[in-house]
């Protein structure tokens, strides 16, 4: 498996809205800076989204939604900048530039002011929502379903009308048959991708997936489209219902950094992407378009602009993802880093801790002892490793981790004795 993850990024497919010529090419939509910022105090400056956004850039993310425009017109100026410096400079050698999108709801205000914000942009996308769920449309908006549906049809004629060749639709929550209904006549209308929330988080993988493969067979024209995922994890499925999704025929996956967002949070990019990385052969042979050594770099920029911290044992980006504290575990690690390690640290962006991954702690063998001595510099065996073994055990008992610090008082006792 440590291979395969080591394997290099196959070539980006021409940016086409509604195809992708690659059919096994699934495109990546970060929504940190619109969906993630909702995330109940993750408010960033227009500085630090424009920020973010380069560092998505860099990440080779297809797709950034930059903001909801109409929602402030501080939201609206970051969207404008973003679609400015990071929608039309290429973030490394590889020329890369990618999408950026606003999002909208089906009115024509909202979706002035996502088109004046992501116009600048070189490829620019206007993404529309409305509700479609029985219960939203009889309460929220007092609605029959066909006026939703006109409603839905218009608005993306609308966007198109302005000039936008990009224009994305989602039905919030809708039940399938009315599903199949207002997708047919969004893409009538012109929208090029089709996005399918589980709003609430509520489905299950093999149900999602089932969605996902049911839309592909019954909905007229959806082959000139490509359909999208955005799944929410209020019940820590999102990861999995975005893969059973793309497994099914999904081509844009919409996901955010360390899975903020919304209540329990989206999709989270790094899970998503190393799940396909990792798992290509089991998931038809996807493939993305993200150099996964800025995954680290991006998920520190998060947590540093939103305050939402990750949790020490979140796949991927949590502090201990890398780290082996059993003695079975480290003893397998020291003798080849596949026994417990799936990915590389390095394939994400992470420098290491150290050599071997090792943290030591009261489960430690003298094996990992010995070979964290030797990452100090020091190559003891025998006696004196029994003694300094003794007396680490003695100090693992009273503490959650042995530090370098105790590392070296540990030696500077042993060795340096009077
Ligand atoms: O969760 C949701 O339904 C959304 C849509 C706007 C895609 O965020």
């Amino acid at each position: 498996p440590l291979l395969a993850a080591r394997c290099s990024i196959l070539p980006r497919p021409a940016y086409i809205p509604n195809r992708i010529d690659d059919p096994s090419y699934v495109r990546i939509f970060d929504t940190t800076l619109r969906d993630g910022e909702q995330s109940p105090g993750a408010t960033m400056t227009s500085v630090e989204k424009l920020a973010v956004a380069k560092q998505l850039a860099r990440l080779g993310v297809d797709i950034i939604e930059a903001g909801f425009p109409a929602s402030s017109p501080d939201d609206l100026d970051a969207v404008r900048s973003i679609a400015i410096e990071v929608g039309n400079n290429p973030a490394d050698e590889s020329g890369h530039v990618p999408v950026i999108c606003g999002l909208a709801r089906c009115n024509k205000k909202d979706i002035d002011a996502a088109w004046e914000a992501v116009r600048h942009a070189k490829r620019p996308r206007v993404h529309t929502f409305i509700a479609t769920s029985e219960i939203h449309m009889k309460y929220k908006l007092r609605k029959s379903q066909e006026e939703v549906v006109k409603i839905a049809s218009e608005m993306v004629a609308y966007a198109r009308s302005l000039g936008c060749e990009d224009v994305e639709f989602s039905p919030e929550d809708a039940g399938r048959e009315f599903l199949y209904h207002i997708l047919e006549e969004v893409i009538k209308a012109g929208a090029t991708t089709v996005n399918i929330p589980d709003t609430v988080g509520y489905t299950l993988p093999s149900e999602f997936g089932k969605l996902i493969a049911d839309i592909k067979a019954n909905t007229h024209g959806i082959e000139n489209v490509i359909i999208s995922t955005h799944c929410q994890n209020d019940l820590g499925l999102a990861t999995a219902n975005t893969l059973a999704g793309a497994y099914a025929g999904a081509r844009q996956l919409e996901v955010t950094i360390n899975g903020i967002g919304e209540r329990a949070g989206n999709a989270s990019l790094e899970e998503v992407v190393m799940a396909i990385k990792c798992r290509k052969e089991l998931v038809g042979g996807l493939h993305t378009g993200i150099n996964t050594k800025h995954i680290v770099r991006a998920s520190k920029m998060v947590v540093e602009y939103t305050g939402l911290h990750v949790q020490p044992h979140k796949a991927i980006v949590g502090a201990n993802a890398f780290a082996h504290e059993s003695g079975i575990h480290q003893d397998g690690m020291l003798k080849y880093k596949g026994t417990y390690e799936i990915i590389s640290p390095e394939d994400i962006g992470l420098a290491r801790a150290n050599e071997s991954g090792i943290v030591l702690g009261k489960l430690s063998g003298r094996h990992a002892l010995r070979s964290r001595l030797l990452e100090f510099g020091y190559d003891i065996n025998g006696k004196e490793l029994d003694d300094i073994f003794k007396r680490f055990k003695e100090v693992a008992e009273k503490k959650k981790h042995v530090t370098d610090d105790d590392i070296e008082a540990l030696i500077s006792d042993e060795i340096f004795q009077p």
